[in-house]
C-alpha cells in the first residue's frame, strides 16, 4: 500500500479557516494597539524630544566657510596638535569646525558650563560628526552650515570620530575637542562626561 504524500492538490488538513483563538485575538489587538502608540510617538519625539538638536542650517559656500574657518583659528589660536591649530575661543563665541577628507580642521578647546555656537560644515563630501566617548552625532554636509548651541558638561580630552563613510582615509579622520573645567585643567577619560547641547540632551 502506498503512503500518502501531501502533494498540494488537495486541501491541507486542519482548522485554519475557522476563526482565531481568543486569545490570538487579544495578542493581535495589544500588538497593533502598541504599533499605534509607537507611531504616535515618532511626530511626538520630533516635537518634544530632548534628543533634537536647538540648531539652524544655513546654506552655505564651502569655501566660504573654510576661509571662515581658518580665520577664526588663527584668531584664538593657543598652540598646534600635529600640525593642526588648537583654537580656544572665549564662552558664547561662534566657533567653527570644518570637516575634510581626511581631517577634522581645527582642534576645538572649550570652557566647561560656558555655551558655544558651534558651527559645522564640510569641504567636499558628506562626513559625520560622532563625539567620542558620548553619543552626539550629526551630519557634516558641504554647503550647509549646522550652527549649534553646545554647552559640554564635563571636561575631558574628547575625540571627533567621522561616522560617515567618505573614502579611502575614512578611517583614520579623527578630530579632537578638549574641555578644559575652571581650574584649565581637562580630566582625560571621564565615564561620566556628557555634551549638552541646546541645554537639553
Ligand atoms: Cu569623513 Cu568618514
Amino acid at each position: 500500500m502506498l503512503t500518502k504524500v501531501h502533494t498540494g492538490l488537495d486541501p491541507v488538513q486542519g482548522v485554519w479557516w475557522k476563526p482565531a483563538h481568543k486569545a490570538e485575538v487579544i495578542w493581535v489587538s495589544v500588538a497593533f494597539a502598541w504599533c499605534i502608540v509607537l507611531f504616535a510617538m515618532m511626530p511626538l519625539w520630533h516635537w518634544k524630544g530632548g534628543q533634537n538638536p536647538a540648531g539652524v542650517r544655513s546654506r552655505v559656500e564651502p569655501k566660504a566657510f573654510y576661509a571662515r574657518t581658518t580665520e577664526f583659528a588663527k584668531q584664538y589660536q593657543v598652540g598646534t596638535d600635529g600640525g593642526v591649530p588648537i583654537a580656544a575661543p572665549p564662552p558664547g563665541a561662534d566657533v567653527y569646525l570644518v570637516a575634510m577628507s581626511f581631517q577634522w580642521y581645527p582642534v576645538l578647546q572649550l570652557e566647561q558650563g560656558k555655551e558655544y555656537m558651534l558651527h559645522l560644515s564640510a569641504l567636499d563630501v558628506n562626513h559625520g560628526f560622532s563625539l567620542y566617548p558620548l553619543n552626539v552625532n550629526f551630519a557634516v554636509v558641504p554647503g550647509f552650515d549646522y550652527a549649534l548651541r553646545v554647552t559640554p558638561t564635563s571636561s575631558g580630552d574628547f575625540r571627533i570620530i567621522c561616522n560617515e563613510f567618505c573614502g579611502i582615509g575614512h578611517h583614520t579622520m579623527v578630530g579632537r575637542v578638549i574641555v578644559v573645567d575652571s581650574t584649565g585643567a581637562a580630566v582625560a577619560d571621564n565615564p561620566d562626561a556628557t555634551i549638552e547641547h541646546g541645554g537639553a540632551l
